[in-house]
């Protein structure tokens, strides 16, 4: 099995565009991802963050964050959040965000989002291979923007959702 096969078939699975957000003593960051649906009882989600990213340290000292679906219009969020890191730069100031107050975490709610969960860490998994930590989160609140369409990741490009498949 090469690498690079594996890679590419990899790339093949879609994946959700979100920003991650958080938010711990006083500081606030957040970084681009893909976060998966686990259960509606309890409503749970699921991410992988790299623990050497500024935004898995606010994570780990809040036990919170928010989930921000990015809309089909939102690409350019996507590579700001995801192309620098905020150890020193809070890029919600670098890149003008216009945010909002979350109604039960402290993370920032990103405005114009498909949908925003609020989130808190229920489990984490550690002993991962590589350097992820996988987290296991509830569902606190959320809203959603029906009149938006949320954007998908597939093979390291950015699609809008297609039409639908039928029989
Ligand atoms: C489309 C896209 C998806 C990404 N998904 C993830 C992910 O699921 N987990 C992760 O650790 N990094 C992911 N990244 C990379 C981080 O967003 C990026 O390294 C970011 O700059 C980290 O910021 P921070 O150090 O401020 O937390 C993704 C980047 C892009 C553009």
């Amino acid at each position: 099995m090469s690498e690079k096969t594996l890679a590419k078939a990899t790339a093949q699975l879609p994946c959700s565009v979100v920003i991650l957000s958080a938010k711990a003593e006083n500081r606030q960051g957040a970084m681009t991802a893909s976060a998966m649906y686990v259960s509606q009882v309890p409503p749970v989600l699921v991410v992988s963050i790299s623990k050497t990213f500024a935004t898995y340290q606010l994570i780990e000292k809040s036990k919170e964050f928010a989930v921000n679906v990015l809309a089909d219009n939102q690409l350019e969020l996507s590579k700001m959040f995801g192309s620098v890191h905020g150890y020193e730069v809070d890029k919600f100031q670098n890149f003008n965000i216009s945010t909002e107050a979350a109604s039960k975490v402290g993370a920032p709610i990103i405005s114009g989002c498909f949908a925003n969960f609020e989130c808190r860490v229920r489990s984490s998994l550690w002993e991962v291979e590589g350097n992820h930590a996988i987290y296991v989160a509830e569902v606190l609140a959320f809203k959603m923007n029906k009149e938006l369409k949320p954007m998908v990741w597939l093979n390291n490009r950015y699609f809008k959702v297609g039409a639908q498949c039928r029989i």
